[in-house]
């Protein structure tokens, strides 16, 4: 028997005791062991939970308890879970977490303190939700060198852009709908400014490309300028407009970053639509995969936090090479060197784009606006020739042609 611990009973955490509980002949048999829950650490009371009498307040109490081999870290953020986690591997426990904000910030350092202390740190469900990514990187196509991921690891974002595209709401009216049902958070800057995005694309990114790359390098861009002559326009140029996280080698480094992006009905992504998440991982033997499913969600989040925990308890006396080095400032390539074709509205006059831009193709109007797509060229160009007069409202890549 293996016991475990988890720490934040919130949407995920308590997921994860319920998989457990659900599962727990499957898990046995899958892990070798039976596995239960020993305590659930929360500050919170939940009175009416079945799970009750396993609450408990005290953190000390379970980081010092040897029966406790793996802990399941579901509170989130980089205060108390960096500490805990931190406390949970210098004294041999394994750890498996959801918490892509703590990875992102900290996941060379506490993969180093795994390794020091000869346990395992997981984080399987920090990306994607309940699809496997992290795993089929870090194993199942480790033979190829991975030369692009790009994805829609944003639920709560491509909510509101499939409502703006299927129903042509405005951005702000599809927010207010995704808080109604649930998926945004009532500050939900973190998902439509692009932050969260960011923290699974870098995650993503150190796995494929071996360096850590540390949000603050890369660049992220959200969804509230998109209106809804963005949508019009993208859909008589023949694309959906979609928030793409992607990571791209360029030279040797990868350009990593977050940005709305018009994508061919015929691109894989085009399709994904709602709350759905996926990814497209590009190997140089493998050729384009493509990853989809739930990216969020109590018991989607849960399948994924509670196999890293089977995986914990295989490997209880043996480490999983999973980590990448560290890395800076110069582990990232900038993005705007990268080329792509090129969306822009504007309010100028057909003839100064034709004449700064040349060959280009326009959409319709409406009132004073347009848009417009340009041929493949790299952003750092794209400025350039918007200084000569041109005010871009929105400046989109276009996803496709690589
Ligand atoms: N807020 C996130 C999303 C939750 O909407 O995708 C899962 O990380």
């Amino acid at each position: 028997m293996v016991k475990i611990a988890v720490l934040g009973f919130g949407v995920v955490g308590s997921g994860t005791v319920e998989a457990f509980d659900r599962n727990s002949a499957i898990i046995a048999q899958n892990a070798g062991h039976d596995i239960q829950v020993k305590y659930i650490l929360d500050i919170r009371d939940f009175p009416d939970s079945p799970y009750n009498n396993l609450l408990t307040g005290d953190f000390e109490k379970i980081v010092s308890d040897p029966d406790v081999a793996v802990v399941v870290e579901t509170i989130g953020g980089v205060g108390p879970a960096f500490d805990y986690t931190k406390r949970c591997l210098s004294a041999g426990k394994s750890v498996v977490t959801s918490n892509k904000e703590l990875v992102a910030a900290h996941g060379y350092e506490l993969l180093e303190m795994a390794s020091a202390n000869g346990v395992n740190y997981l984080f399987e469900a920090s990306v994607g939700g309940g699809i496997p990514i992290i795993r089929p990187i870090a194993q199942c196509i480790a033979a190829n060198q991975i030369n692009e991921i790009y994805g829609i690891v944003n639920g709560t974002t491509n909510y509101i852009l499939t409502e703006m595209v299927k129903n042509g709401a405005e951005f702000s009216d599809a927010l207010a709908d995704a808080q109604r049902k649930g998926y945004a958070e009532a500050d939900p800057s973190a998902d439509i400014d692009g932050h969260d995005a960011c923290r699974k694309i870098c995650i993503l990114a150190s796995l494929a490309f071996g360096k850590h790359i540390y949000p603050e390098y890369a660049s992220h861009e959200g969804i509230r300028g998109i209106s809804s002559n963005d949508v019009h326009f993208a859909g008589e140029l023949g694309y959906k407009i979609k928030l793409v996280a992607r990571a791209r080698v360029l030279g040797d480094i990868p350009a990593v970053y977050v940005a709305p992006h018009l994508i061919s009905h015929d691109n894989l992504l085009a399709g994904v639509d709602g709350v759905m998440n996926a990814v497209v991982v590009r190997g140089n033997i493998v050729g384009d995969l493509m990853f989809y499913g739930a990216g969020a969600g109590k018991m989607p989040t849960a399948s994924a936090v509670a196999a890293d925990v089977i995986d914990a308890v295989k490997h209880m006396k043996l480490r999983k090479l999973i980590g990448w080095e560290e890395g800076g400032e110069d582990s990232v390539a900038d993005h705007m060197l990268l080329e792509s074709a090129w969306y822009i509205r504007t309010d100028a006059s057909r003839e100064k784009i034709s004449h700064e831009f040349g060959e280009v193709i326009f959409s319709g109007s409406i009132g004073s606006e347009c848009a417009f797509k340009t041929t493949f060229m790299s952003g750092r160009k794209v400025q350039e020739l918007l200084e000569r007069g041109i005010s871009a409202l929105s400046l989109f890549r276009v996803l496709g042609d690589h």
